[in-house]
């Protein structure tokens, strides 16, 4: 069976889900295909700070209603270095600007709901098998060509979307010499739990210890999300619930506060990278969000450089669709990827700043201990901080330099 779109798009994540609702609010077309399940896209447990500029966005298309209900909004964070802890007041350094705590896993099902109950298409447990045709001209379109409950479909669609994250196959399809890459990796990776405890903060707590990084989040005045350094390598069978709330007790302790302890719900070690691909297409294939770049988690950007991407996306698509106006499409990775090399140097700086690197010497360690005060004593430093962590306006063009 061959299936007719505007735009096909691979990968039910956020970036591809936003992307499509998106493009229905302006009556452009979209099938989605997801090659997981329903529960198992509703129930990964990934980051969960919004920027304003993703609020808004979800906003626009009617889906911030229980997020406005749900979500916690938090006009600061705590820096803690060795046992001392400084509020950072981002809304006061950056004229008011705060950020929303709300899990995204959430944002999926907010929209995946949306999408289902406007009956537009969206098929889980559809993989993306092969993709052709995206740089041939005349009537030959692009073709996605799936498996979806035992049979190879094929959706035809004028451009397709890759919102299929890292290990995606819309990436892998652009031949080697028309893209460029680049990545780090680091040495250490995030053991994160889900506990049923109330949180011991009224907002995010990032802590370096001798020990290595912390992190204290939540998720709701019931849920709390905790992480901890540890070895890329490392089992997670090495970590019984017991050693890890004394390892974050320990690095997140400072004087008169007291960690909250509970039942484990969830717990996971994910490894840490950076990693970008430009240009952001190729012939008429997108790529967006996780399937274009990848940033460690320290920033709190990734999910929210998800959003931006697809942001522009729909709307050079749109203009492309609804208009003689050609032209915007080329404009799309350049656009994307200003913005996505802002995180990327903001998300290594908050990354390198705050976790213990096994490979430091001592010259790099004072180095580190120098940042940090710095971070917290200067208000130039800080604001830096602030701005980019409550996230930069989501149109880069903001950002180019005047001529
Ligand atoms: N066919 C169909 N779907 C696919 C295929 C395929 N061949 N390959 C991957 N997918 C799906 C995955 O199952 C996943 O649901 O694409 C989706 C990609 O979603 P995400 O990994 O969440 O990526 P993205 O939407 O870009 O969101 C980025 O997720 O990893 C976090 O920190 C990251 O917050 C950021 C956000
Ligand atoms: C989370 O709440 O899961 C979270 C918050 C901030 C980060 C990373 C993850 O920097």
């Amino acid at each position: 069976m061959t299936i007719k779109t505007q735009v096909g798009i691979i990968g039910a994540g956020p970036a591809g889900l936003m992307l499509s609702e998106l493009l229905a609010a302006q009556g452009v077309e979209s099938v989605v295909l997801e090659r997981k399940d329903r529960v198992y896209c509703e129930s990964r447990i990934r980051a969960g700070v919004l920027e304003q500029g993703t609020v808004d966005l979800l906003d626009s298309i009617g889906l911030g209603e229980r997020l406005h209900r749900e979500g916690l909004v938090h006009q600061g964070i705590y820096l803690q270095f060795n046992g001392n802890r400084h509020r950072i007041n981002m809304a006061e350094l950056t004229g008011g600007k705060c950020i929303t705590v709300y899990g995204q896993q959430e944002v999926v099902r907010d929209l995946i709901k949306a999408r289902l109950e406007g009956e537009r298409p969206l098929f889980f447990e559809a993989e993306a098998l092969s993709i052709e045709n995206l740089t041939s001209g005349g009537n030959r379109k692009p073709q996605v060509t799936f498996m979806h409950q035992g049979r190879n479909e094929v959706l035809e669609c004028e451009f397709v979307a890759g919102c299929d994250g890292f290990h995606g196959i819309a990436r892998a399809v652009i031949p080697k010499g028309q893209l460029t890459t680049v990545s780090r990796e680091y040495p250490f990776g995030w053991l994160g739990i889900l506990a049923e405890v109330p949180p011991s903060t009224d907002e995010l707590i990032y802590s370096f210890h001798k020990n290595g990084f912390a992190m204290h989040s939540l998720r709701s005045p019931q849920l709390s999300r905790l992480y901890l350094q540890v070895d890329p390598d490392d089992d997670i069978r090495n970590w019984p619930d017991d050693r890890i709330w004394s390892e974050l007790q320990i690095r997140l302790g400072a004087a008169d506060w007291v960690l909250n302890q509970g039942p484990i719900i969830d717990k996971g070690i994910t490894p840490m990278r950076s990693f970008m691909s430009s240009p952001m297409q190729y012939g008429r294939l997108f790529l967006a969000g996780d399937a274009a770049h990848i940033v460690p988690p320290t920033g709190a950007k990734g999910l929210n450089l998800a959003i931006s991407d697809v942001k522009v996306l729909a709307e050079v698509l749109t203009v492309n669709f609804t208009s003689d106006n050609h032209g915007l499409l080329e404009s799309y990775s350049e656009r994307c990827i200003r913005r996505a090399w802002r995180a990327q140097d903001f998300s290594m700086m908050m990354t390198s700043m705050l976790h213990l690197d096994p490979r430091s010497d001592s010259f790099e360690l004072e180095l580190q201990r120098s940042r940090q005060e710095f971070t917290v004593s200067s208000k130039a430093a800080a604001t830096a901080l602030s701005e980019n962590y409550v996230g930069i306006p989501f149109d880069s063009r903001i950002m180019m330099p005047k001529s």
